[in-house]
């Protein structure tokens, strides 16, 4: 175990092996879902390990084969048809070793350039289906909404020429379904629901769009997913791994160190992994003045980071960055609304907002938390 000694944590990506703290039933619970061919919904706050969740499974299963498609940021229906007929296409290639369907779209690229017309080919109806893909991404004329259907139905078509399965895991799937609207949802269920080869993860941080998606009674997916929700670790299982950790990289910490420890990451997993990560650069010894000092420079590391998050919902109206530092002090609206002398009972559109990007809970009748508590402390530190 040589690779122990070398860092206790791992931060800024998705982890394995030694540095994966549990999530072991809702792994359990998601490959027995996907096994059986349900859809999923798996939803959890921002940095709460999803991604590390669905990396797991993706390594545990091969039947279905899983193709993982991170939905956030692509600009359009076009864009994500290419990227997700690729991923099925490479998906299918890696876990069955085909390297004959591989060297006929090869070949079939080579002989059809420029003269296939956007219609599929008696060639092999899933090679055909995919190359119908890449040409209509570019011909204008052809609805994005067809391209991009013909890209999810490509998963179905191979999987159903080659005896396969696949399930499509859409990771912060929140970002195309509430930019593209009731419409994109209302067809991608009527896709869904026809497909026998092919099952979906819909992964996402943001708890409002996600949950409404399952528990909407206006949602088309109403009731037609399995819902698992990926909340804070345990804490007993934090604490075990915090102490294994570095004392197998020669650190000292005593237990009492350790609880000040979760108390400042709430064993929200990427806080775990930042903070001992930070105080095992700072000394070998990790008392309390180390973990203090390390929290002050992860709240440096997180700055820019919450500052652009901030900017970025100012550059919409100034009105989100006055409820976020109101709320940072405050849970109450009527309180919030005092503080910073605005009458919030006129903002509940952008209080809507907050709760659908994921920033702020309702917690009973016009109370509110942030839902981050590291970003609340920020708050009130930087803003008065
Ligand atoms: N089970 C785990 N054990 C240990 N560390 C974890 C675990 N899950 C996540 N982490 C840590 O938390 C970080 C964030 O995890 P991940 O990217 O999976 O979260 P996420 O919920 O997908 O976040 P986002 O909503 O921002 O996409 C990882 O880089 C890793 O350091
Ligand atoms: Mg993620």
């Amino acid at each position: 175990m040589q690779s122990n000694m070398k860092t206790p944590f791992k931060a800024g990506k998705p982890v394995e092996d030694q540095y994966f703290i549990d999530r072991e039933s809702e792994i359990r619970e998601l490959a027995k879902q996907i096994k059986s061919m349900s859809n999923v919904c798996l939803l959890g706050l921002r940095r709460m390990g999803k991604t590390s969740i669905l990396f797991k499974v993706v390594k545990q299963i091969n039947d279905p084969i899983p193709i993982y498609v991170n939905c956030y940021g692509i600009p359009d229906k076009r864009r994500f048809a290419s990227m997700l007929s690729d991923s099925i296409r490479d998906g299918y290639i890696t876990y069955t070793g085909d390297g004959k369907y591989k060297t006929a779209i090869k070949r079939y690229v080579k002989e059809s350039v420029g003269k296939i017309a956007y219609q599929l080919t008696d060639m092999d109806v899933s090679i055909g289906q995919y190359f119908k893909i890449r040409m209509g991404i570019k011909q204008k004329d052809i609805d994005p909404d067809i391209i991009m259907e013909d890209a999810f139905n490509y998963a179905e078509r191979l999987g159903k020429s080659k005896g396969k399965r696949f399930v499509l895991m859409l990771d912060e799937f929140q970002d195309i379904g509430s930019r593209w609207g009731e419409d994109f949802l209302k067809r991608l269920r009527s896709i869904v629901e026809k497909q026998k080869n092919v099952c979906y993860v819909f992964c996402g941080s943001s708890i409002t769009f996600m949950s409404s998606l399952v528990e909407d009674a206006k949602s088309p997916f109403y009731r037609q997913l399995y819902k698992i929700a990926v909340k804070s670790l345990p804490g007993k299982d934090v604490k075990r791994f915090v102490k294994r950790r570095f004392q197998l990289c020669s650190y000292v910490i005593s237990d009492e160190v350790i609880n000040k420890f979760m108390e400042f990451t709430h064993s929200i997993p990427d806080y775990v992994q930042r903070l001992g990560l930070i105080a095992s650069h700072i000394s070998k010894d990790i008392t309390q003045d180390v973990i203090e000092q390390a929290y002050e420079d992860m709240l440096i590391e997180l700055d820019s980071e919450f500052r652009e998050m901030l900017s970025k919902l100012n550059q919409r109206s100034g009105i989100y960055g006055a409820i976020l530092t109101g709320l940072s002090r405050y849970d109450s609206l009527s309180n919030t609304g005092r503080f910073i002398g605005y009458d919030l009972g006129k903002a509940m559109r952008q209080i809507t907002y907050l709760q659908k990007v994921g920033l702020i809970e309702k917690t009973a009748r016009g109370r509110y938390e942030i839902t981050d508590p590291i970003l609340m402390d920020w708050l009130k530190r930087n803003f008065m």
